[in-house]
């Protein structure tokens, strides 16, 4: 999950260009961050436990003037959240340093054949095994293929940027974790993904897995299993990452939650050509597999509902990382819509490449241009939400339920009436939005603050609105919570209501309504208290959130409420809502 960034080339200030780059990735690790800079023919690093924020480098890192610098923020896989466990990592000369981003899984052997040879470790990271390795393969052989030796001897998924104060290069090698190349007018640039580069350079080239790439006074393309030449693709993005600010908001989170009345209004609109393209490739496909992660898996669920009830069709979906050992049945004739607002979820990348093998059609549904998972798909969808900052996703969600509802009503030729029920949901979002409603939600939030947990419930449209809101509370607010569907209550769960459990129940007048009510005043009975998201009262809620507009479309907004609440309980726990512990914006790593 890590973020990385590297720059070589005319400018003497690589450390300040690197830090820059670091802070637009810092979304991707925020325990930790670190630059290595060339001073003289070793290099000198600065290392920090924490986020990057608004760091500045001490002036003794600047006063290299260095023009070669690579930099990484962090997200701990081994080791703790230390200083020496904060990357890049310098050999024992300090001539060559490396950051990371994946698993060395065979790193412990790897690291004790080292030691036999005499290096010296200073932290617990895997990482660090990987520049005591190049530093073992340069005693007998070039910088170029030491870094491919070493590389060949890894196993898992991973990428590296090595730097060498010697030779003034900088090499990557990647086979799982994006790597992305800029260039420059005689410089070059590397990073996790295209928005610590875009505002540099138009002329990328997408490292693919199993390449090497040489940066220094030039560029060399190399094939890591056979060291060959090879031809760099150099392709030109006509796109600018927009940069996302907090504006008035104190927090990304909240901003992104206001921002979603506009996207719903945005897709109403614009997406008709682009769902109606897709829908041909959902019509010709024998068998459909909505993948994704965290969110986008529930918004995936959604989709599976909605095909059933409005066009009769059965589509699977799958939690992205178990699709990996579900997928043998998969045919060139079938097609996955994978859904990912970062694009670049290992957990989906993984799955998609037996896809491609197997020539099975792939749809991406992203937020993110240019991403790895927008780069494998026969065919994309942008969400066009604007940048997503904040780990806990809001508006990436309702976004991929508006793409996904437009589709289905493209499937059944009902365009107009799915920009109908769209244009009505944007409108109900502002309408919760509006302080009221804001100020219920709090008041909420303040009664439940001090929870030890709590459950959410909704049946058919609505379950995956209780999945998405019990993610929404545990990950920013840290209450354990869990959301499932309410016919499952009396399999188990409920044996866990004691008096005073609160417990979230969507009731949107819809076919569940009676049943989910049902539930509701079982919990009720055994002391729950009941928090109803409905769009009528009932003598069962202690307290009612208020949903209006048309039912169709209530398994959109619906989640709004709760997004709100997540976001209240973690700022009345004193906790940063856009960067909850131990998680990352996009999880590039397994
Ligand atoms: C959502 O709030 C979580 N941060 C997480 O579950 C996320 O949805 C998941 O990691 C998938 O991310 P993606 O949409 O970028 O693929």
């Amino acid at each position: 999950m890590c973020g990385i960034f590297g720059y070589v080339g005319k400018n003497n200030n690589a450390a300040q260009i690197t830090l820059e780059g670091l802070k637009l990735l810092e979304y991707r690790g925020y325990d930790s961050w670190g630059i290595a800079v060339k001073s003289g023919k070793k290099l000198d690093v600065e290392k920090h436990v924490g986020k990057i924020g608004s760091a500045a480098l001490k002036s003794s890192i600047i006063n290299h003037k260095s023009s070669i610098a690579i930099g990484h923020t962090r997200w701990a896989t081994h080791g703790g959240v230390t200083v020496q466990n904060a990357h890049p990592h310098l050999d024992c000369t300090k001539t060559i340093a490396v950051v990371h981003n994946g698993i060395v899984e065979n790193f412990e052997e790897l690291k004790k054949d080292l030691i036999k040879k005499g290096h010296k470790f200073i932290s617990q990271t895997d990482t660090e095994v990987i520049v005591h390795l190049i530093e073992d393969f340069l005693k007998k052989e070039g910088f170029a293929s030491s870094v491919r030796d070493a590389f060949n001897l890894l196993k898992g998924l991973n990428a590296i940027v090595v730097v060498n104060a010697v030779s003034s290069e900088i090499i990557a090698a990647k086979n799982g974790s994006p790597l992305i190349v800029g260039i420059g007018k005689d410089e070059f640039y590397i990073a996790s993904d295209l928005i610590g580069i875009s505002d540099y350079t138009n002329k990328i080239v997408f490292l693919k897995d199993n390449e090497m790439i040489i940066l220094g006074k030039n560029i060399k393309l190399l094939s890591l299993p056979k060291g060959s030449r090879l031809k760099e693709k150099i392709e030109k993005i006509n796109f600018k990452f927009e940069k996302s600010s907090k504006g008035n908001f104190e927090h990304f989170m909240i901003k992104e939650i206001y921002d979603q009345p506009k996207i719903i209004r945005n897709i109403a609109r614009n997406y008709s050509d682009q769902v109606r393209k897709m829908s041909h490739l959902v019509e010709s496909a024998k068998g459909i597999f909505f993948i994704g992660a965290g969110t986008a898996y529930h918004a995936g669920l959604a989709g599976t509902y909605l095909f059933s009830k409005n066009a009769h069709m059965h589509v699977n979906t799958s939690v992205a990382s178990e699709f990996n050992y579900l997928e043998d049945f998969l045919t060139k004739e079938s097609l996955i819509i994978s859904l990912s607002q970062s694009g670049e979820t290992i957990d989906v990348i993984e799955p998609l490449n037996i896809a491609k093998k197997k020539g099975s059609k792939i749809i991406a549904v992203t937020n993110s241009i240019g991403s790895t998972i927008y780069r494998m798909a026969d065919f994309n969808i942008l969400l066009n939400a604007g940048p997503e900052k904040a780990v806990a996703s809001t508006k990436a969600y309702t976004a991929k339920l508006c793409v996904i509802l437009m589709l289905v009503f493209a499937l059944i030729k009902k365009e107009k009436e799915a920009e109908l029920l769209l244009n009505n949901a944007a409108k109900e979002a502002e309408r919760i939005l509006e302080d009221n409603n804001i100020k219920k939600i709090k008041e909420i939030a303040k009664t439940l603050k001090d929870s030890k947990n709590i459950y959410v419930i909704g049946r058919g449209l609505s379950y995956p609105s209780a999945l998405e809101a019990s993610l929404k509370i545990k990950e920013v607010s840290y209450i354990p919570t869990e959301g499932l569907a309410g016919g499952e209550l009396k399999h188990g769960t409920i044996a866990l209501i004691e008096k005073g459990t609160p417990c979230i129940v969507f009731a949107p007048k819809d076919e569940t309504f009676e049943s989910i009510i049902s539930n509701a005043t079982e919990i009720k009975s055994r002391g729950g208290v009941i928090i109803g998201v409905s769009s009528k009262k009932s003598d069962v809620f202690d307290h009612f959130i208020e949903i209006k507009g048309l039912a169709q479309a209530a398994f959109i907004t619906q989640i709004i409420p709760l997004q709100l609440l997540a976001y209240f309980l973690a700022v009345y726990g004193g906790l940063d809502p856009d960067k909850p512990r131990n998680l990352a914006k996009s999880v590039t790593v397994k």
